[in-house]
């Protein structure tokens, strides 16, 4: 993998840890750091010895606390749409990324950083961890998908709630939410972690692809997800993934996928 500049990349057991690596900054997304985490879950989703992805903030205090203010503070509303439009891509690649992407949120996680927890499949909180997207304190609004993506996950009450208040919630809450999938004490978080994708990434790594497609599906306008489902299910007939899953049944063994 290639060496970036605001990230650090880490692999083990077929896991890729992108490790946001501003801590004087509180971890905080500028415009390079989202660049090359989206560079980096493109290589990542190419390369067959990886099998999923982990992202989450350098030291003990912060997963990222928002887009860089200082760096958008004298932008143009042209800027604006730009700042806003380039990371839509990035997370949009990140949410519909074929290979399991996990968010390990290690303390705060606002404006864009909850933005990114949540264009993550699934969230696993240390105790410490706080949620917000407090952008409204500012003047603006999410501008990463968080209007979007917080009403999926949380319904339009709470999250016109968050959006509105600014308020900041601690991970028992966000898991009340279901906001978060798990949480953990911050010691255990990436063990924790670990043990989710370990599981994930027994199972067919095809279907796992499926999976996002079809879910991914039912958000996304104009499709209809059922029948997206049905493709998803048909395709998965021709591969060896299904030879392997069905004949370690019938065989009672435990199956070996093949990453291709
Ligand atoms: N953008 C740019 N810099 C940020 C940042 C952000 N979103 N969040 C924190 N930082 C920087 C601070 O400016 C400070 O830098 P400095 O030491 O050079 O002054 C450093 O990170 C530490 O932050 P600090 O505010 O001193 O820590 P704290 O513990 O007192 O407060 C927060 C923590 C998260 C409550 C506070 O930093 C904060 O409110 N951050 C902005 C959150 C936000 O509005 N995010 C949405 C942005 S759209």
């Amino acid at each position: 993998m290639k060496t970036y500049t605001t990230i650090l990349l880490h692999i083990e057991q077929e896991v890729l840890t992108i490790t946001v690596n501003r801590p004087d900054k509180l971890n905080a997304l500028n415009h390079e750091t989202i660049q090359e985490i989206g560079d980096a879950v493109q290589v990542a989703e190419k390369e067959p010895s990886i099998a999923a992805i982990i992202i989450t903030g350098a030291g003990q205090k912060s997963f990222v606390a928002g887009a860089d203010i200082a760096e958008f503070s004298n932008y143009s509303v042209e800027e604006g749409k730009k700042l806003s439009a380039d990371g839509h891509a990035v997370f949009k690649n990140i949410e519909t990324c074929s290979k399991p992407v996990i968010a390990a949120v290690n303390g705060f996680a606002l404006g864009g950083g909850c933005e990114l927890a949540m264009a993550c499949h699934l969230r696993i909180a240390s105790d410490n961890a706080k949620f917000g997207q407090p952008e409204v304190k500012l003047g603006v609004i999410p501008g990463y998908g968080g209007t979007q993506r917080l009403v999926q996950l949380i319904g339009k009450g709470k999250a016109m709630e968050l959006l509105m208040t600014a308020d900041m919630i601690g991970a028992e809450e966000a898991h009340r939410l279901g906001l978060v999938n798990h949480v953990v004490p911050q010691d255990q978080l990436m063990a924790k972690t670990m043990e989710v994708i370990t599981k994930i990434k027994a199972q067919s790594p095809k279907a796992i692809t499926g999976i996002v497609r079809s879910v991914d599906a039912y958000f996304t306008d104009g499709v209809d997800g059922f029948k997206t489902e049905i493709e998803e299910f048909g395709k998965c007939f021709g591969t060896d993934d299904f030879k392997e899953g069905v004949s370690a049944f019938m065989e009672k063994r435990k199956a070996e996928f093949i990453r291709s």
